[in-house]
């Protein structure tokens, strides 16, 4: 109760993450590409879906439970793959994966997180998903994805919106760049910063643990450089993607998809689902918002996909907001980060509890009982939701 009253919203974990960090981690967690106009559509486009409430049907408690991938959640939402998660707030995709499987959410893990596939399996078990970037060897991409089944991960998400470097400018200003530059600023912020800096100690310096006997011989220690310049691929086309559909045998959702001839491209090789993503406004600020393309990749492909999204989301609200437009789950980076660099371990839980809580209010408030009714309240003549000329 009493953190529910001192941090009784994400945006009051946000203001405690970004005391708690040393600036270079809390621009790697908090920034976006290029202007960071993308961050602010993101936001912007959520704050105008707007309900209509009915308050005289008789009151019920609201049924939160969902089900997708014939597996039951007690909520719609669940946590995003965050790379690097040990610079956030060292042991994050632990603490969260307890959170998770604690709160029966999705948890999924990235594959460039500074914990592994054993590690997180044994933490959260089916409720484990595993996210996948596009790799050059199809054979360390299947050794990958046999891990994370024998890890007991039930779903997998693969990451396909990176065709191109992206420009995280507030990154490489602060020397977060390959090979990382650790200058006097940065060294000097660590020590002012000493929970982030004790932790980190106690840790050791965070490594890409999946990715770790992958490396070729004599990689440097951070295993940045490795990745970059001999494993990972950049992107991933449509014939790439089916090699990955024959090699994991579970249900699969492609990340990053807008476009309704990439959703569709989706369901003709046999992916189930899309997550409609612009990966958090982290790879360009041009690019539209899930909630804005949602309604045209749905009429393309009806239900032949399960559509999640992500990018913008901050609260249980936010996740009624995306439901009411047709969503069928929603994932949350940074929302979830914000808070174990908050509080640590208590943060994961917290976070959890609050988004559940804010989601229940959500619905109860607007007389909705059932996440099925959700479209039904929606308001229709909100503004500019639905700027989207792409017909194709
Ligand atoms: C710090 C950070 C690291 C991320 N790393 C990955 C990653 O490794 N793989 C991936 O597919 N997406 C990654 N993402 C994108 C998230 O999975 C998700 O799409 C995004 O955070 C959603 O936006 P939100 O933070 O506004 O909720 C990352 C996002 C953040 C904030």
């Amino acid at each position: 109760m009493a953190l529910m009253n001192k941090f009784p919203s994400v945006p009051d974990l946000e203001a405690r993450a970004f005391q708690r960090m040393p600036k270079f981690a809390w621009d790697y967690l908090a920034g976006g590409a290029g202007d960071e106009k993308g961050l602010v559509h993101n936001r912007a486009v959520y704050d105008c879906v707007r309900f209509v409430a009915d308050y005289l049907p008789e009151k019920r408690q609201p049924d939160t439970k969902h089900t997708v991938f014939g597996r039951n959640y007690n909520f719609p939402f669940g946590v995003a793959p965050v790379g690097q998660s040990g610079l956030i707030w060292p042991r994050s995709s632990e603490y969260l994966a307890a959170a998770a499987k604690k709160a029966n959410i999705p948890f999924c893990l990235s594959m460039l997180a500074t914990s592994s596939i054993e590690t997180i399996g044994t933490i959260a078990g089916a409720n484990a998903w595993f996210q996948l970037y596009p790799l050059r060897d199809p054979g360390v991409t299947k050794s990958i994805l046999d891990r994370a089944k024998q890890a007991g991960f039930s779903t997998l998400l693969v990451t396909v919106d990176t065709p191109a470097g992206r420009r995280t400018l507030r990154d490489q200003r602060n020397g977060l760049t390959v090979p990382p530059r650790l200058s006097i600023a940065n060294i000097a912020r660590m020590f002012t910063h000493p929970a982030w800096l004790a932790a980190t100690i106690e840790q050791g310096l965070p490594k890409f643990e999946t990715m770790m006997p992958y490396y070729p011989k004599g990689a440097d220690i951070t295993g940045v450089a490795a990745l970059q310049n001999t494993l990972l691929a950049r992107g991933m086309d449509l014939k790439g993607l089916e090699v990955v559909r024959k090699l994991w045998d579970g249900p699969m959702l492609c990340k990053g998809i807008m476009s309704p001839s990439d959703a569709k491209d989706c369901v003709s090789i046999g992916v189930e689902g899309a997550l409609l993503s612009n990966h958090g406004g982290r790879q360009s600020e041009s690019l539209v918002s899930p909630l804005e393309t949602l309604a045209r990749v749905r009429d393309a492909v009806g239900d032949k996909l399960t559509l999640a999204v992500d990018s913008g989301s901050r609260s249980g609200l936010d996740v009624a907001r995306a439901m009411a437009l047709g969503a069928d789950f929603v994932f949350m980076g940074r929302a979830f980060m914000f808070a174990v660099a908050a509080l640590g371990k208590a943060g994961a839980d917290h976070v959890a509890d609050l988004l559940g809580i804010e989601f229940t209010q959500a619905m109860g408030q607007i007389g909705c009982y059932e996440i099925k009714n959700l479209p039904r309240y929606l308001a229709t003549n909100t503004g500019t939701v639905w700027p989207n000329n792409r017909t194709n």
